[in-house]
């Protein structure tokens, strides 16, 4: 995680920053942010990257890319205004031990928001059309040797794959069906079985309930309707509200805040 130093809005990437610029609250941001680490550090351990003036959204450290074992495949971010990042990601991956890959020259990636791991599936989910492009995915396939199935996005509100998909231990899988386009949704449907899936409505979605941090049994996320929570703890899992708002006018929530950095079946690589 980077704490909130220099978090802010101070331009506009996604529609959730239209007509956020210079209103958030860094007290607020703070608070919530600690909270969330809090959360955090009951279940696993918190690693911390400096945080950036001038890069106010290093703070979604799941745009830093993606982590397999001790390999990490580096974001290129499609936004001149987060291309900064990619160095300071870098340099804390290579400081820390991991096997630093850059993506191949051409096409966008953004990590761990647009490529989700699915350990019950032995899959990557590849979120694309707004922010990654799916030229990278046999790229991703052949690094880490897992299969990728590529998800066309197609609602500008849920412009990273983890703002609208989140697979969940035990192999269900979250997700706002909207967001996406047929062939993607025909996707899902074929690699997930209809009792595995929970399709959210737009009301729960815009709150970001995919957005969702699973560790253990408990499920961090900055909302969920009562409808949503009782479905979850249906399935043996506890959504912990932890309000994101000061976050959410950047786009992001729990899973944005954070970078799952092990226990990504590592011993395969
Ligand atoms: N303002 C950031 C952006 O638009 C938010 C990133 C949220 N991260 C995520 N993994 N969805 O890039």
């Amino acid at each position: 995680m980077c704490p909130p130093d220099f978090f802010g809005v101070s331009y506009v990437i996604n529609p959730w920053m239209q007509g956020e610029t210079g209103h958030t609250d860094a007290a607020a941001a703070r608070a919530q942010w600690t909270a969330l680490k809090e959360a955090v550090a009951r279940v696993a351990e918190v690693c911390l990257i400096a945080p950036h003036e001038n890069l106010p959204d290093l703070v979604f450290t799941a745009n830093a890319g993606l982590v397999l074992g001790k390999r990490v495949l580096l974001s290129r971010f499609r936004w001149p205004q987060r291309r900064g990042e990619e160095e300071i990601f870098r340099a804390w991956f290579e400081k820390a031990g991991f096997d630093v890959i850059t993506p191949p020259p051409g096409p966008f990636f953004e990590g761990a928001g647009d490529a989700l791991i699915d350990e019950a599936r032995d899959l990557i989910w590849l979120g694309h059309g707004f922010r990654s492009d799916a030229a990278v995915a046999p790229f991703v396939e052949k690094l880490f040797g897992r299969t990728t199935a590529p998800l066309r996005l197609v609602d500008p509100r849920f412009y990273h794959l983890d703002t609208c998909l989140c697979p969940l231990p035990g192999g269900a899988l979250l997700y706002f069906p909207a967001a996406f386009d047929a062939a993607a949704r025909a996707e899902i449907e074929s690699r997930v079985a209809p009792e595995h899936r929970i399709a959210v409505d737009e009301a729960d979605a815009v709150k970001f309930c995919c957005n969702a941090v699973a560790l253990g049994d408990a499920l961090l996320l900055n909302d969920a309707s009562p409808a949503l929570s009782e479905t979850l703890r249906a399935r043996g899992l506890t959504p912990v509200a932890l309000p994101l708002g000061q976050f959410m006018k950047a786009g992001g929530a729990a899973k944005c805040l954070t970078l799952r950095i092990s226990g990504q079946s590592g011993e395969r690589i």
